[in-house]
């Protein structure tokens, strides 16, 4: 079975071609990150635009480079949210526009169900259940997850997102946006130990998180200062290095909690690097596996969604016609809404 998937959600425009026998036969993305650089953030309104133009030029190449043709699609995942609403419309109305002339199945997918799947991608790929932490612009969540729509809620942020806390502290640091990489790259060359910043929530005895304090406590740093770009690089690593002791410790907790032995790190955030050389280290130490996605799976993409589409098609999900988006969605609630 070759499924289509289709990614819209935000600032990205991505599309991918899964085959259920061979694996991922492609995927293509057009970021709109240059465009949206100018604001200082993501204009929904030119995202949605964005999408118009992109998404079908994209889905032609994308057929092209992978030598298949349109016909050659048996069924189309589209992410239905979480997200930008204007821009979800889009793929959901393309997606269901190509399904209904082609005569195949359309499924209408959580975005963050695509990205704690994506780790299935990479080989070896983690075993049913796992644990996931799911670090993204958006969301910070910590998953229990037993099969392929079973998703606990183990603890999520109670503020600001850790993707959020990045960017937003980038731009205190006058990076530009998206800021994660950004004071990541800058981070490389500072003294993690210069300040002593917050480390939030780190003792609260439960799965939640808290990351509004920390970029405040950067404020505070910077407000009426005019630091040299030897403190910036202080401060960046000081910061990088406190949101990442609390993902590690919060996830080997969750990990110790459940009494399981794999973890998954996805989303945006998962691209980190010094976030990733500690979790590894961390498990290696208390003898768990952590699997990520690979590197350019981490952010926004098709082929997340494209996959657990299939995965989504292989479990009997049925196809829908018509289309919804849910700018705002739970993911727990997969259980209970159906796909349509
Ligand atoms: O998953 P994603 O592409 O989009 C959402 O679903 O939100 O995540 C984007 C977020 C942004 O906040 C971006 O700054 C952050 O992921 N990010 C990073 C890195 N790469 C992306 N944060 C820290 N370090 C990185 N290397
Ligand atoms: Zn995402």
């Amino acid at each position: 079975m070759l499924v289509l998937g289709i990614e819209t959600s935000c600032d990205e425009t991505g599309v991918a071609l899964y085959d259920t026998g061979t694996g991922l036969l492609g995927h293509t993305l057009f970021s709109q990150v240059t465009m949206h650089a100018e604001y200082g953030g993501v204009v929904p309104e030119l995202a949605s635009r964005d999408h118009v133009r992109r998404l079908l030029p994209l889905t032609r190449q994308l057929l092209e480079r992978c030598g298949r043709r349109l016909v050659d699609i048996d069924a189309i995942a589209y992410t239905q949210g979480p997200g930008l609403a204007g821009a979800l419309l889009v793929g959901a109305a393309v997606a269901a526009s190509l399904g209904y002339a082609l005569k195949v199945p359309v499924v209408g997918l959580h975005h963050l169900e695509g990205h704690l799947l994506s780790p299935l991608l990479t080989s070896p790929a983690p075993r049913f259940p796992f644990i996931a932490l799911l670090v993204s612009g958006g969301h910070t969540q910590l998953m229990r997850v037993d099969a392929v729509g079973e998703y606990q809620l183990l603890g999520e942020t109670v503020d600001d997102a850790a993707g959020e806390a990045f960017d937003k502290t980038a731009k205190l640091l006058g990076l530009p946006y998206p800021g994660g990489p950004a004071l990541s790259q800058m981070a490389r060359s500072g003294n993690p130990k210069r300040f002593k910043l917050p480390r939030p929530m780190a003792a609260s005895g439960d799965l939640n998180f808290s990351f509004s304090g920390l970029k405040t406590a950067v404020l505070t740093l910077v407000r009426g200062a005019d630091p040299d770009s030897r403190t910036k690089a202080d401060i960046a690593a000081s910061f990088q290095q406190a949101i990442v002791e609390v993902l590690v410790a919060k996830s080997i907790s969750a990990v110790a909690r459940e009494g399981l032995d794999q973890l998954v790190v996805a989303g945006g955030v998962g691209a980190n690097r010094p976030l990733r050389e500690a979790m590894s280290k961390k498990a290696e130490r208390e003898g768990f596996e952590v699997f990520y996605p690979a590197q350019d799976l981490c952010t926004d993409n098709g082929a997340m969604i494209a996959f657990a589409g299939a995965l989504r098609f292989a479990a009997g999900a049925p196809g829908a016609m018509g289309f919804t988006v849910r700018a705002r969605w739970d993911l727990e609630d997969l259980k209970t809404v159906s796909t349509a």
